[in-house]
């Protein structure tokens, strides 16, 4: 049987039940935190206050953490993108089954909507971005779309949301740090629940591939091989600015993420070994002979990653975003 109609019939079996499994790692909108919890409200008489404190607050944070911040923000914003790639996966139908698979992905994406807008508001707020560029790029990157380099396959797919999740709530969770050393107690506060949110929405995925293991061990450990072997892309690797090239903005972006302590190349390593421990890479049994070798791979390639990363240098070159220059009128 050709590969992807086993992948249909997994994901098919998995469907049956698959509600009760991701029930428990959603919250209803009723109960779960909304952006407002987090910003100045607007019906206060306190509203003035609080957006000036923010103002005030934003300036004492430089230049690259904003444009970390900016750059995790957009990626955010850019769900559409995300929503419909899983919608069009091989063995999710979003005519199908009511508690099925696609009923995870709408549910998911509701939830992360608000990541996005929480921190667009906080932002505009604190003064200190041009937000107008912040949009054109913003609108670039829906309009370009993503390639996240899995064509149809649930099993990569599900391998790069389980790895997206992990390297959200480690960027958002470093935010977090950052923003309560400065004092900006409120924006420590709303990217440590957004933080929550993806180790919520990780455990869901990682739980997703475990079962898929338990079923079809060898194509799944394949799978997680081939994504590592050829680097997950991230969200942000399309980024570009007013009148500039598709894609063009991402190594400054990643340079500016690693100075600011928001997301580094060993965040990526030290996200791996976690993969490798949720799955139990180590552990798993009845693989073929190609899957025991991917298997090997994988094991071996933190370590491979960790003797490159020491010796990458960052460059400490001010790279002049639009998304901090003042608007020109
Ligand atoms: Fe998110
Ligand atoms: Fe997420």
């Amino acid at each position: 049987m050709p590969l992807n109609n086993v992948r249909k019939e997994v994901m098919l079996t998995l469907e049956k039940d698959i509600e009760a499994t991701f029930g428990q790692f959603l919250i209803a909108p009723e109960e779960i935190w909304q952006p407002t919890d987090f910003l100045p409200n607007p019906q206060s008489d306190s509203f003035m206050d609080e957006v000036e404190e923010i103002r005030e607050l934003s300036k004492e944070l430089d230049d690259d953490f904003w444009i970390s911040l900016v750059g995790d923000m957009i990626t955010e914003e850019a769900l559409p993108t995300y929503e419909s790639w899983l919608l069009d996966l091989d063995g999710i139908n979003q005519h199908g089954e009511e508690k099925g698979w696609s009923s995870w992905i709408r549910r998911w994406t509701a939830e992360e909507n608000r990541h996005g807008d929480v921190l667009n508001k906080y932002i505009y707020l604190s003064g200190r971005v041009n937000m107008r560029e912040v949009e054109i790029t913003t609108q670039h990157l829906i309009a370009d779309g993503f390639d996240i380099g899995t064509a149809r396959d649930p099993y990569k797919t599900f391998v790069y949301t389980s790895f997206q999740e992990l390297a959200t709530f480690v960027s958002h969770g470093n935010v977090a740090k950052i923003a309560r050393k400065a004092g900006m107690k409120g924006l420590a506060k709303m990217s440590k629940i957004i933080a929550g949110d993806e180790m919520r929405h990780h455990l869901a995925y990682v739980e997703f591939i475990r079962q898929i293991f338990a079923v079809d061990p060898s194509e799944m450990m394949i799978a997680f091989r081939d994504m590592m072997k050829y680097k997950i892309e991230m969200p942000a690797m399309y980024l570009r600015e007013s009148f500039e090239a598709k894609a063009s903005l991402f190594d400054r972006f990643s340079d500016v993420a690693q100075r600011a302590g928001v997301y580094t190349a060993f965040d990526y390593i030290d996200i791996l070994e976690k993969l490798n421990e949720a799955w139990k890479i180590d552990k798993i049994t009845g693989l073929t002979d190609e899957a025991d070798k991917a298997r090997t791979y994988l094991m071996r390639l933190p370590d491979r990653m960790k003797r490159i990363a020491s010796r990458i240098v960052i460059p400490d070159t001010d790279y002049n975003f639009k998304w901090v220059n003042p608007l020109i009128t």
